[in-house]
């Protein structure tokens, strides 16, 4: 069995009967799905006409924001009040496999906005390739649900894609919010969504004009942006570095234009900083988780970004090191640490979580992305 075959396998094979994919089978930490990693393993799943594995993800994603739904009313009381959105506001990032929060005593970095915005983009992908605009009332309350949570948290600071940070807004979560509204407010326009009453157009158009005035310093997307406070708008930290996520802004959630200048001195940007020469891509140059290796996820995104500007030669290359660096069973780890950033943290990780995430399912997903997107760039 060839590699691509196999990330499907090692998806379809670790979907639970629930519809939810764990992240990674084989590393305790990661035993949940998160509404991140799902969103692309379903994207995946569409792509190879595994339609109903995606489709049974996305119903798990409804029934586990229904679940919570009431949290919102909790969370619009608190922010009414003036007071910090806490655990009882929030929707969390990742569930069990159940669809349930996870022990509440966890110290999880649950409030990260990305994931609300992702599922909403998916859904699109999903509704658009297989013609089930049904799905769409099925799902209309949690749907309505996270339009309804993404209007009250997207200006406020959470924690990134990392689960770092939640002291700044980012950049690409914003971008997530911003995928996930403009795919419903296409729906909507085509009399998909008739059930929403909210202008999602003018929200989108919002969420990008936020991104244009807050997001760009010197010609390249910063990594992160300083709260407003009370004496102090919005600022893009401009010490913050490049950022491999920033590749999200433009695919799969076209915040931006693929030839936009800013993207290009971004991409510039995360080729000199961040992509080791024949070799993968870091997720920022402090990275310390595990050493901070080359991600495959973000190689395979880097490659599905030139797939889609027509540089099918740079999207093979990384795709051939994506290859390289499978293990003998054809799994494919979180990261690579041939050439770490910081050597003398890999022990840490390990005696704390175990050896790295492998298969890591979203791992996987990206490398069907990549492939399905050379082989569209070939057409
Ligand atoms: C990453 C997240 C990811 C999670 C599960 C974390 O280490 O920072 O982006 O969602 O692992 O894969």
């Amino acid at each position: 069995m060839g590699l691509f075959d196999h990330s499907i396998e090692v998806i379809l094979h670790n979907q639970d009967k629930s519809g939810a994919y764990v992240a990674c089978p084989n590393f305790p930490t990661y035993h949940f799905c998160w509404l991140r990693d799902g969103s692309f393993i379903a994207y995946s799943m569409d792509r190879v006409n595994q339609h109903e594995s995606a489709e049974r993800f996305y119903r798990w994603v409804g029934t586990t924001i229904e679940r919570y739904s009431g949290k919102v009313d909790v969370l619009a009381e608190q922010l009414k009040a003036g007071k910090t959105p806490d655990n009882d506001g929030i929707l969390n990032t990742r569930f069990t496999l159940n669809g349930l929060e996870e022990n509440s005593e966890s110290q999880w970095g649950n409030f990260q906005v990305d994931g609300y915005g992702s599922w909403l983009w998916g859904l699109a992908e999903h509704v658009r390739l297989t013609g089930n605009y049904a799905l769409l009332a099925v799902l209309k309350e949690p749907i309505l649900t996270t339009l309804r949570y993404l209007k009250l948290v997207w200006q406020l600071p959470n924690y990134d894609c990392w689960e770092e940070h939640p002291e700044y807004l980012h950049p690409y979560s914003l971008a997530t919010t911003y995928g996930g509204l403009d795919a419903m407010s296409k729906l909507k326009k085509s009399g998909h969504l008739d059930f929403c009453d909210l202008d999602v157009e003018g929200f989108a158009q919002q969420v990008k004009q936020f991104l244009m005035d807050h997001a760009i310093f010197d010609g390249k997307f910063v990594k992160h942006i300083a709260p407003a406070k009370a004496t102090k708008a919005f600022s893009p930290l401009t010490q913050s570095g490049v950022d491999s996520s920033l590749l999200g802004l433009v695919i799969p959630y076209g915040a931006f234009d693929l030839n936009d200048p800013v993207v290009l001195q971004t991409v510039a940007a995360i080729e000199k900083d961040l992509h080791l020469p024949g070799g993968g891509v870091y997720r920022y140059k402090e990275d310390v988780y595990y050493g901070g290796g080359e991600w495959i996820l973000l190689t395979a995104w880097l490659g599905w970004y030139y797939a889609m500007v027509g540089n099918t030669a740079k999207a093979r290359d990384l795709l051939q090191w994506i290859e390289r660096v499978a293990d003998k069973k054809g799994d494919l780890p979180e990261q690579v640490s041939e050439h770490v950033l910081s050597a003398r943290n890999i022990e840490l990780w390990v005696k704390e979580w175990g050896p790295i995430a492998t298969p890591l399912l979203w791992s996987h997903a990206m490398h069907i992305v990549l492939v399905k997107a050379i082989e569209e760039g070939d057409k």
